[in-house]
């Protein structure tokens, strides 16, 4: 569970459209990721979803009504200021065109809108509604107003909407709307202002239309960096072969498919680059050609020769002796089987980099398609650690964690 959510307070504000049934899945992700989640609910929404579904997901009192006074403090306030006073993060999904009209417009007439009047942190809006009421110019004017305040808005995608007619206006998924709150959240930490580039997955090298040779590699490793990254505050960049996870959210996607394509996307980033992390399994060797039509089975053997691939990072460390600045630090991953140290030792410095990270692929809970990883971290300075098996998740937050100590943000105040 990203660590970013763990303890933040956050109003989920819900307003009446069919959507209210998506934010039932949003408040029980953000709930077992240990935030408290506060839901408030319009009187429209309650016509959709129970006030009581998401008082059970949540664990919490579900707020609907501006008269009602709280008590948990002690002393008796009204609802709104309870709330807005100790809300993180201010999630509104679905957002009515309605809804949208009065946070614009800065109306109180009932506790969702009179709540964000209160409130002065960070918002986040997942709009949903019928296509025309999305393009309505007092609907747009209304996204345009909150936007220039700061407030984000994820979505609405373009798709089938409950009416039955395809268009923009659909509120994007949960997990969408989750991973969009931690990029939030984590604006103003230790690594805002830095540049994350962020290679990861399999390449894929064509031997003929419908053949290519690939790897193990399913591409979570990477993910996981890029979330830690983003949850960091970094501006972060995910160059990634084909995946068998879910992309991030809140991150700059560029897909690719062959070595060549991941070394010309990394190259192309590379001047506005802080910080490059190579975690991508990129081929070594790819055919000489690629057939034009399928291969036929015919008798007998068949030959496919071989040629190199470029080296990403040896021309990463080859460019920093010219120019040191970029990237500032690179942070290399050795999946090996064999001489594992030794191996893992000559990469760094031949390819000029900062800190490897050493996997042994062979042992049975690290490496390629499992959850955990077993790693040892060697630093250009010497430093070794080996660190115990953990998830995947917490190597990548501890690999960022370094990341920023060695950027001088281990200190750093959340803005
Ligand atoms: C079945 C049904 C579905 C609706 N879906 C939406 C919707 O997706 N988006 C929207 O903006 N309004 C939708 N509405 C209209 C709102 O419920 C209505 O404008 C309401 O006043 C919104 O109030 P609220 O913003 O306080 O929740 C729907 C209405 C009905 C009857």
């Amino acid at each position: 569970m990203p660590p970013i959510l763990n303890g933040k307070r956050i109003i989920l504000g819900v307003s009446g459209g069919i959507a209210c049934y998506k934010s039932v899945m949003l408040a029980s992700r953000l709930t077992q990721a240990n935030a408290q989640v506060d839901v408030i609910m319009t009187e429209a929404a309650t016509k959709f979803v129970a006030p009581v579904t998401f008082q059970a997901i949540t664990q919490r009192a579900v707020s609907t009504d501006t008269f009602e006074s709280w008590t948990d403090t002690g002393r008796l306030r009204s609802g709104h200021i309870t709330l807005a006073h100790a809300a993180d993060l201010f999630i509104v999904a679905p957002a009515t065109a309605q809804t949208l009209a009065r946070l614009a417009l800065g109306m109180g007439d009932e506790l969702l809108s009179l709540t964000a009047l209160s409130y002065k942190g960070p918002m986040l809006i997942a709009p949903a509604m019928e296509t025309n009421m999305w393009g309505h110019p007092a609907t747009q004017q209304h996204v345009e107003t909150l936007r220039s305040w700061g407030v984000d808005f994820v979505g609405p995608a373009s798709g089938r909407l409950a009416s039955g007619e395809h268009g923009a206006g659909r509120m994007v998924e949960p997990d969408e709307i989750f991973e969009h709150a931690c990029r939030v959240l984590g604006r103003g930490g230790p690594l805002t202002g830095v540049r994350v580039v962020i290679t990861a997955g399999g390449t894929r090298e064509p031997i003929d239309p419908v053949r290519f040779m690939g790897n193990h590699s399913t591409g979570k490793m990477g993910v996981a960096l890029a979330r830690a990254a983003r949850d960091l505050g970094a501006e972060t960049v995910l160059i990634h072969a084909p995946l068998s996870v879910t992309p991030p959210g809140g991150v700059t996607l560029v897909p690719i498919r062959t070595a060549q394509q991941m070394h010309d996307a990394v190259m192309e980033h590379l001047p506005t680059t802080d910080v490059l992390i190579g975690s991508a399994a990129v081929a070594d060797y790819r055919p000489i050609h690629s057939e034009e039509k399928k291969i036929k089975k015919l008798p007998g053997q068949q030959t496919i020769i071989l040629e190199r691939t470029p080296d990403i990072l040896k021309a990463v460390g080859e460019r920093r002796h010219d120019d040191p600045l970029h990237p500032r630090l690179v942070v290399g991953f050795a999946a090996e089987t064999d001489d594992l140290e030794e191996n893992a030792l000559g990469k760094l410095e031949r390819k000029n980099m900062d800190m490897i990270v050493l996997n042994d692929v062979t042992a049975p809970d690290s490496g390629f398609a499992v959850d955990t990883n077993r790693v040892i971290i060697f630093e250009r300075d010497g430093n070794r650690e080996d660190w115990p098996l953990m998830s995947k998740e917490e190597v990548a937050q501890a690999i960022l964690q370094r990341v920023a100590a060695r950027l001088g943000r281990q200190n750093w105040a959340r803005r």
